[in-house]
């Protein structure tokens, strides 16, 4: 009868303050005019994935909500890869891993929005290449951060239509579908 409920006010914030991660973070930043998202990520060596996955509840997933001032989190203690490539046109999966000298699964498990077609990457977007497990894995039990391509973003590959009217011949970019190392993980 006597019990008191202590009613928390609960703010309606945006963002929510770099104190919630502080303790974490290996690396921070400070929102400047005109950035987004993949361009933070590009300049300081953070991939599109982990700027998403350590920032998850703060920077929503179109990353819209950044504000002039805010402190981002770049990476976390033990889980920060700095060895990234941001993707170009025509870029493959096989053709990163290839010039990183990597196997796949390793560019999968440090990218794990990548569907199994690798046909989601798109151009701007930073990778981590790292040649060992650098980022912080996918959080359970919510959508996987960054597994969309932005609206304004192109897709790296062009990729034929699904459908059954795809010209069989051999072209130039055919012929990887034999060996995908990650299909029988995801
Ligand atoms: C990002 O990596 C590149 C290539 O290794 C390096 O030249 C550059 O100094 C790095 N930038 C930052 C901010 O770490
Ligand atoms: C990508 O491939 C297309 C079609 O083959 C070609 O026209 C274009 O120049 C290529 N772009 C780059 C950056 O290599
Ligand atoms: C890729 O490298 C990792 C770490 O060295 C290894 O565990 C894995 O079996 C390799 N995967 C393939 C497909 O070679």
């Amino acid at each position: 009868m006597f019990a008191r409920a202590v009613i928390a006010a609960v703010l309606a914030a945006p963002f929510v303050a770099q104190s919630v991660f502080a303790a974490d973070c290996s690396r921070t930043y400070t929102v400047q005019e005109g950035d987004w998202c993949d361009t933070i990520s590009a300049a300081k060596n953070v991939s599109t994935y982990q700027l998403a996955v350590v920032n998850t509840g703060n920077i929503d997933s179109s990353c819209d909500n950044l504000q002039v001032g805010n402190t981002i989190c770049l990476g976390t203690v033990g889980e920060d890869c700095t060895t990234t490539y941001v993707v170009k046109q025509n870029d493959s999966c096989d053709l990163i891993a290839q010039n990183y000298q990597l196997n796949t699964t390793i560019l999968y498990t440090n990218n794990p929005q990548i569907d199994a077609e690798c046909s989601n990457i798109y151009i701007g977007e930073v990778l981590c290449v790292a040649k060992s497990i650098a980022v912080p894995p996918p959080p359970a039990g919510s959508s996987l951060p960054a597994a969309t391509i932005p609206a304004t973003a192109t897709p790296a590959n062009a990729h034929p239509s699904t459908s059954a009217s795809v010209p069989s011949s051999t072209s130039t970019d055919a012929g990887n579908d034999d060996d995908l190392p990650w299909c029988d993980e995801l």
